[in-house]
Parts: structure tokens; sequence; C-alpha cells
């Protein structure tokens, strides 16, 4: 297991521990508290997408949203966890196409909208990529409380890898956030956990 893969795994289980502790009721039972929960993963966004188009998140209300964070020069974790998202939609056939998969680039500065577009285009045709100024990426990370670095290479001093947490978020149709899943779920699982939430 190389130093990477072992941040990304750390990183992905102190996600899912942040995740798990956002969720949890901090008001007494008789209270309902999961309205509270579910608003403190994602937020608002407006970034660029693979077609030279602004989007925000509110063109997609009434939709379900797939939002995962990566970028196209990562060697492993991202094709793993875009794969499981197209694998998943696919089975789903038609009933996804209530369903927005969003890739978010944590690379703005190497991930151009072309680039993003050359990138997904292998994966499946119903990925939309995103990308923007750092500004936008970072506002729009910590909304969804996505951890990521950039780590120089210690070889090619003007080339870089960046460490990031791999997790798939669904959000609902009002745009809050209904579960989530990693690159390293079953496609058939977040299938089931996407038609469960349509
Ligand atoms: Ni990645």
């Amino acid at each position: 297991m190389n130093t990477r893969l072992i941040v990304v795994v750390l990183a992905a289980l102190l996600g899912g521990g942040l995740l798990a502790m956002a969720l949890l009721p901090a008001a007494p039972p008789a209270t309902n508290s999961a309205t509270t929960g579910k608003a403190s993963v994602g937020g608002p966004f407006e970034l660029t997408s693979q077609n030279d188009r602004r989007v925000s998140d509110k063109d997609f209300r009434g939709k379900l949203m797939l939002v995962y964070f990566g970028y196209t020069f990562c060697p492993d974790v991202c094709p793993a966890g875009l794969q499981v998202i197209s694998a998943a939609l696919d089975k789903l056939g038609t009933r996804a196409d209530d369903v927005v998969p969003i890739f978010i680039s944590l690379d703005p500065e190497r991930d151009t909208p072309a680039k993003l577009k050359e990138y997904l285009g292998s994966f499946n045709p119903r990925l939309l990529g995103l990308t923007g100024t750092p500004e936008e990426i970072a506002a729009v990370a910590k909304a969804y409380r996505a951890y990521y670095k950039k780590v120089p290479d210690a070889k090619h001093p003007d080339e870089y890898s960046v460490d990031h947490t791999s997790i798939i978020y669904l959000m609902g149709r009002d745009g809050t956030y209904v579960g989530h899943a990693s690159h390293a779920s079953s496609f058939e699982k977040l299938a089931e956990q996407i038609a469960n939430a349509l």
C-alpha cells in the first residue's frame, strides 16, 4: 500500500466519521433533527461545465445529484469511482434520467473544460464535469467536506498529484444530503441507494 493510498483511505475514513458525526442527532429524539444534519453536507455552487457553460446546483432541483470530487490525472481511485457511478446508472436504465452524475475537479489548474470533456467521454456520456477557479473549487469542496491536497512529485518538480477523499454523495431532489458511497462500493448497492431515493 503506497503512501498516497493510505492517505486517501484515512481521509475517506475521516470523511465518513465527520459525516457520521454530522448526522448524529444533536437534539433529544423527541425533536426531528434530521433536517439539521442533512443541511451540513453540500451547498450551493456555480461552476463551469465540460461544455464551457456556467452551471449552478439550482439547475438540478427536482432531480437527484451524485456528486463526486476528483481529478483527471488521478491514477486509480477516480477511475474506480467513475466506473461505479457509470455502472450504477447503466443498471438503472431510463430511471437514471432523473439523476445528474457530477464530477467536480479538485485540480482546476490542469482540468480545463476541454480536458474534462475528453476524460469523461471515456466513462459515461451522462457525466457532467465541472471545474472553476481555485477559489470556486475550494468553496464547493468545503461545502461538501471534501478534503484535498496538492502533493509535489519528488522526482519531477513541475508535476504533482492531488490527495483527496473519495466519497460519492447522493443528494435529493431538493439538493440536500441523502447518503453516500465510495469508489470501493459495489455498483449494485449504489444503484439500490439511488433507486430508494428516486
Ligand atoms: Ni482521484
